[in-house]
Order: structure tokens, then C-alpha cells, then sequence
């Protein structure tokens, strides 16, 4: 018996589509683009008529459940043998679930991954998250997040890589690598079998809400949209990322699941996306929210026709797409257009072939030591060091630590926004990192601040405060009001001065915090995220000197909530801003710049950047700058390099500062290393409002130091 075309795999992908196509009803094809969630016996006769094309696993696998109980594979199993033996044409379906930071063995949060200005950190932790969720029997993950944010009053500014677009864009790349297994700048034609597709979200300039409230509106344009929030996802298209997540706010009255210019003339056409686009959880109902739709019929043609391919629970497509069939208010080719490109992931992801997950996997897989180390390491490399008296790193033995604060023996917070695979359980807390390398014979005392503590830390030789924010406070709707720390810690660090003794301040968060007065009053800062489920670890590592600090901020600081938006690369106005003159965009009752700058952190040794040269290339637009860095401090570290730029004229307002590049350098002490950055069209251009590369001739400016304050720099200039 001759199998149909679509079931043979050694037919070309684009033939076994068209067969599938030519087979399947107008409902069946609805079906495809309909994704729901927890699928179970309740949704099985659907999936028999082919109603569903995609389950999303919503719920927890592990809180308040058995794990073993609650094995992802054996359900995907159970809803999959129904697809694929029970419906008419046996499509399997893809499973997708939030693959944020890690799996099981729960890495940083995004933000703190950044932090690492490391692609090869980050493609290494998501290749470890995808290998555990693939083994789990997940087959796409909703990540990564690359929504730029200025304002951390936004509770997600935790899940993505900060507020520039070239480091985002970079970061984007390497996790994309990192969930997917693709070594070439495509959709791959076959995943690796132990790997996740990933996906950009969420598409595009959700970061932008107005007042840092989520899901709110926003007014973006043209070129704030293509030079700032579409670069990132630039960045992950060209680097084959299989789906992009479509968000649920509007920009400028249009929401972003109708937006038929980036979904698809931006997206689609100009980018040449060839994967699909999968709504946020409802937003393609929402639509009638915004006032756009006049209910789920109308919605779903918006959607449809917009450039949305798959709908995440709502059931509006496979209810209505049909009809509007039918009526001529979508066409059949751009049904089969969303089709064929979520059948395409399908195939990719070989579910046709292996449609089934091996309940047994995860265990062999899930928090293997070498990914617990690998976890560790990049938790260490996320911290930022800023500021540091000479206290640290603390010297181990004999010492006698107090340890206080709330979040010193704290589980959930160390975890992060985005976990639902982690367990609390599996995490190390600061304290027991602590505990377990100091040994029997030290003292640490935990305790709280209270008053008969006082001569309990006065008899320590340091205290730690371990403060900031719980996991609960971060993440999607939970925004913030202000960036303060929560109630009573300003005054328990206060308080804890009245000791004498030195003061550690570790702090844990999903934002930048207002660390103004924790800044005077202790004798160091270190500023460690939400690190996973090593992250305990990480902190000793770093406060005990194994690991030198070379954590660098992908976010300003700003001195206070009031400051917000601050962010370093911001344009000129007619009036910039010499120190402390009037007549400029600023505060009388604030300094101009913020607390920490973007690119800043400190390490246990110093560094110096000096001969910086420029040397333009022959017959090309494009500049060399070299610059020497030298370790100047008595141990070994490492620095992030960083080279900005500023177009002096052009036909737009560009940014007084722009990071065109970056390296970790580590060095010896005394050491010192010549680097180079290659500054070409790809990076001196911008993005007019149509989105196409514009570079004009004339001077620039160049500086590269060690944040985005750099002043060793000098002026070059460009003809064509
Ligand atoms: C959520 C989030 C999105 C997530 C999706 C599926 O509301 O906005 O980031 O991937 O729904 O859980």
C-alpha cells in the first residue's frame, strides 16, 4: 500500500505540505492554526477532529505535584497517540511551553544573563534548557524575550536582555543558537532531535508601555520602532528562529496582533520570515478589547489577515476562519500561507517521523552536575560589583560572618519570574552557600537585625545583608510604582550601621532597584538578579574571591523612580546637557545622570584603556579602532571592552552614544592586550523609517572604555 505523499520522508518538505494541503477541509486547516492549553481528556475528541494543531503546557510539572507523577512526556504521549492514530489525516501536534531561563536546572533570569555580555554563557545555558525540556517532551519553547526596555518599573524588564539593541541583538543570536541547535543563519530543515524551536517575543515594542504598567499602550515611531525595538528581532530572524510571538498591546491604536506592517510587510516581506507567528495568550480576542474588533468573527480576520498564523487560547480562528472563508473576508492562500508555515515547523521539528517523547529521558537529563556547574558559572559572571571598599572579596577562613536580611535563606526569590519546572527545593540559599563553605569551626550567625542581634554582629567581622526584591514582585503584571526596595530595608541597612562592623549589601531583583542610600552606607554592593537555582552559590563564589566580579549592567540604574526613562542612548535635544548648567533637559531637585550607568561594574582588580587609534580601511567605509587594555591591579580579570559610537550629523537626531561593540578581555595582572573593533556600514548606518540601512558620510565619534561613560575616544570620519 503506497503511503500518501505528506507521510513520506524522503519526499521534499514543499511537496509533503502541498499533499497535506490538498487533503485537508477548511476546518482542518483552522484547526492547525488553533493552539490550546493543559490539553487532557476533556480535549481528545477535538484532537480527533483535528480541531487542535498545538498544546501549550501551561500548568506547573512540579509545584504541589509528585514529580514523577507529573512526567510531560507521558501526557504529550497520551494526547499525541490521538492525533496522530485517531484523526483523519494523523498530524501530529506541537507541544510549546515557557522555556524562559533553564528548565529544571533553573538558570538566571534573562536580565541577569545579560548582565554576562556573553553569547557563548547564553547560547550554553539555553542549549541545557532545551536538551531538558525537549527530554520532557517539549518541542518549542516561548523564548527568548527580547523586548528593549527603559523603564524597570516593568515588571517583565526581568525577562529580557536590557535596553540596548545591539547588545540585545547579539544576546538574541546566541540564545536563539542555544535553544535550536542551527549553526546557519536559517530555519534549519531539521532541529536537532534534543532541541526546542524557539521564539522571539513579543513582537514588537511591548517594552514601551507607557508609565512601566503592563500591557499598556504605546506611541513608538517609525525610527524608534527600527532602530531600538525591531533589532533584537532582526537579529533572531537572521540567526533562523522558528516562530515570533506577536504582542498584546497597541502601538499608536493599532495592537500589535493586527498590525499588518511589522507582522507582515516588516516581518514576512522584508525580513523574509519564513516560520510562523504564533499571539500572545488571548490577544487575538483581545482585539475586541481594543476596541478594533467587533467580536471573535472580526477579530479573527484581523488577526489572520494581519500576519498571526497560530492562535494562543482563544479558539476565535478555528471557530470562525472557515466562514470568513467561505465569505472571501480571508483567502484561502493566505489560510494555506499560515498553515503551510506552522506544518513546516512540524517537519522540522521531525514530529511526523518521532511524534512520541521517551517518558524515561528526563532523568537522565535533568540537573546533570556538569549543567549545575555550567548554571554556577554563568550566576557568577551575572553579578554586578558596584561598589566595593576593599572589603571584599572576604577572606574565608576564621572569619565571622553575620548574615541578616530577608532574602538570605530565601528559595522562590533566587528562582526568578519565569520558573514553573523549578523546584524551590533544588535551590541553594545564600546562607546555605555560605554555611557550606565557611565549615564547622567559623561562625555564621543568621538572625535578624533585632536589637539583642546588635552585639551579635558587633562580635562578627562583617555583616552580609542579603535584600531586594522576592521573585513574585518581577516578571509579567507585576509592575512597580516606584524601583525603591521594599518597606524596611532602606532602614534595616540604617540600622545595621549603628554596628560598626563592615557592611556587605548582596541585593537580589528582576529591575534596576534605587540603591542610592544602600550605595553610601555599606561598604559593598553587589548586585546578583534573581542568579537560579545556583545562585547562592554564585554569590559566595564571588564574595569569597573564587570568581572575580565581571558583571556589567544591561540596564541603567537610575538615582530614582523619578529619573525614569533614563537610558544611555538617548539623543542630543537642542540643548544637551554640559554638568550642572541650566537650560537642559534636567531635575532641579536630582543629579542629571543616573546612580549606575549602563555598561558599568567593577572588578577585584582595575583596568585601564589607553592608545586608542583609528585606522580606516582601503576602499571601503569602514574604520579599525584599536585600543590597549592593561589589568593594573595585583590579580587576574576580566573586563568587558566597549565601543561606542556617536554620528555627529545626519539627516536624523542619532543618539549621543551608540554600543557598536563589545569583548570580554581577561587578563593577568600587569597584562595588557590589544583588541579591535571593526566599525563598518553595519554599524555606522541606521534605519530610516521604512527600515532600510542609511549611511551618510561625515564625522563620527568613538569612544571605548569600560561603561558607557567612556572618555578615552576620538573623532574619524567616513566618505563614500
Ligand atoms: C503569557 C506571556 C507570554 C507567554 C504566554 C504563554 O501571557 O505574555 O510571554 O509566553 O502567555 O504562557
Amino acid at each position: 500500500m503506497t503511503i500518501p505523499a505528506y507521510k513520506n520522508p524522503i519526499l521534499p518538505v514543499t511537496e509533503r505540505i502541498e499533499d497535506l494541503l490538498g487533503r485537508m477541509t477548511l476546518e482542518e486547516k483552522a484547526g492547525q492554526l488553533n493552539q490550546w492549553f493543559n490539553l487532557g481528556p476533556d480535549h481528545y475528541d477535538q484532537v480527533r477532529r483535528g480541531e487542535i494543531g498545538s498544546g501549550l503546557m501551561a500548568n506547573s510539572s512540579t509545584a504541589g505535584n509528585n514529580r514523577q507523577e507529573r512526567v510531560f512526556a507521558k501526557l504529550v504521549n497520551e494526547i499525541q497517540k490521538i492525533a496522530v492514530t485517531e484523526s483523519r489525516l494523523g498530524i501530529p501536534l506541537i507541544f510549546g511551553r515557557d522555556v524562559i531561563h533553564g528548565y529544571r536546572t533553573v538558570a538566571p533570569i534573562p536580565l541577569g544573563m545579560a548582565a554576562t555580555w556573553s553569547p557563548e554563557l547564553i547560547q550554553a545555558a539555553n542549549t541545557i534548557a532545551a536538551k531538558e525540556a525537549r527530554a520532557d517532551g517539549i518541542h518549542w519553547g516561548f523564548s527568548p524575550m527580547l523586548d528593549i526596555a527603559r523603564d524597570p518599573r516593568w515588571g517583565r524588564v526581568a525577562e529580557g536582555f536590557g535596553e540596548d539593541p545591539f547588545l540585545a541583538g547579539k544576546l538574541a543570536a546566541a540564545a536563539v543558537r542555544g535553544f535550536q541547535g542551527n549553526d546557519q543563519d536559517a530555519i534549519p530543515q531539521k532541529f536537532p532531535a534534543d532541541r526546542i524551536v524557539a521564539c522571539a517575543k513579543h513582537f514588537v515594542g511591548y517594552g514601551a508601555a507607557e508609565g512601566g504598567r503592563d500591557y499598556n499602550t504605546t506611541e513608538i515611531t517609525r525610527q524608534t520602532l527600527h532602530n531600538i525595538y525591531l533589532a533584537p528581532f532582526k537579529a533572531a530572524i537572521k540567526s533562523g528562529c522558528g516562530t515570533v510571538m506577536s504582542a498584546f498591546h497597541d502601538i499608536g491604536g493599532i495592537p500589535l496582533s493586527a498590525h499588518r506592517y511589522l507582522l507582515n510587510d516588516v516581518l514576512k516581506e522584508q525580513w523574509g520570515f519564513g516560520g510562523f507567528v504564533v499571539s500572545d495568550w488571548g490577544a487575538v480576542g483581545e482585539l475586541i478589547n481594543h476596541g478594533i474588533a467587533a467580536d471573535g468573527n472580526h477579530a479573527a480576520g484581523l488577526a489572520c489577515n494581519a500576519g498571526v498564523d497560530m492562535d494562543m487560547c482563544t479558539m476565535v480562528y478555528l471557530q470562525n476562519l472557515p466562514d470568513l472563508v467561505r465569505a472571501g473576508k480571508v483567502s484561502e492562500a493566505r489560510l494555506n500561507d499560515a498553515v503551510a508555515r506552522i506544518l513546516r515547523i512540524k517537519f522540522a521539528v521531525g514530529l511526523f517521523e518521532s511524534p512520541y517523547a521517551d517518558p524515561n529521558a528526563s532523568q537522565a537529563i535533568h540537573l546533570l552536575p556538569e549543567s549545575l556547574a555550567a548554571m554556577r558559572r554563568l550566576a557568577a559572571s551575572s553579578m554586578v560589583l558596584l561598589k566595593n571598599n576593599g572589603i571584599l572579596p572576604l577572606c574565608s577562613d576564621k572569619l565571622t560572618i553575620c548574615l541578616s536580611g530577608p532574602l538570605a535563606d530565601q528559595r522562590q526569590a533566587l528562582l526568578g519570574c519565569w520558573t514553573p519546572d523549578g523546584q524551590e527545593e533544588e535551590v541553594t540559599t545564600l546562607k546555605e552557600a555560605i554555611a557550606g563553605r565557611l565549615g564547622p569551626e567559623a561562625w555564621l550567625h543568621h538572625c535578624e537585625l533585632s536589637d539583642d542581634a546588635v552585639k551579635l554582629a558587633r562580635s562578627s567581622d562583617v555583616l552580609i545583608l542579603a535584600l531586594g526584591e522576592s521573585a513574585g514582585r518581577s516578571g509579567e503584571d507585576n509592575c512597580t510604582a516606584t524601583i525603591d526596595l521594599p518597606a524596611g530595608q532602606e532602614a534595616l541597612v540604617e540600622s545595621a550601621r549603628r554596628m560598626e562592623i563592615p557592611i556587605v549589601a548582596v541585593v537580589f531583583g528582576g529591575r534596576p532597584l534605587n540603591l542610592s542610600r544602600v550605595t553610601d552606607w555599606a561598604d559593598a554592593v553587589l548586585f546578583a538578579w534573581h542568579p537560579g537555582i545556583t545562585g547562592g552559590l554564585g554569590v559566595a563564589d564571588v564574595l569569597f574571591g573564587d570568581v572575580n566580579p565581571s558583571g556589567r549592567l544591561p540596564i541603567t540604574f537610575p538615582r530614582s523612580s523619578g529619573q525614569i526613562p533614563l537610558y544611555y542612548n538617548h539623543r542630543p535635544t537642542g540643548r544637551p546637557a554640559p554638568a550642572n548648567s541650566r537650560r537642559h533637559s534636567r531635575y532641579v531637585d536630582s543629579l542629571d545622570s543616573p546612580l549606575f550607568p549602563f555598561g558599568f561594574g567593577l572588578s577585584y582588580t582595575t583596568f585601564e584603556y589607553g592608545n586608542l587609534r583609528t585606522a580606516p580601511a582601503p576602499q571601503k567605509p569602514e574604520i579599525s579602532v584599536t585600543v590597549e587594555v592593561t589589568n593594573t591591579g595585583n590579580r587576574a580579570g576580566t573586563t568587558i571592552a566597549q565601543c561606542y559610537v556617536r554620528d555627529i550629523v545626519a539627516s536624523v537626531a542619532r543618539p549621543v552614544r551608540e554600543l557598536k561593540g563589545f569583548e570580554r578581555v581577561s587578563l593577568a595582572a600587569g597584562e595588557t592586550k590589544t583588541i579591535m573593533f571593526r566599525l563598518g556600514p553595519e554599524e555606522l548606518s541606521y534605519q530610516d523609517d521604512n527600515g532600510n540601512d542609511v549611511l551618510e558620510p561625515g564625522r563620527f565619534q568613538v569612544w571605548v572604555g569600560g561603561d558607557s561613560n567612556a572618555e578615552l575616544g576620538t573623532e574619524f570620519e567616513i566618505t563614500l
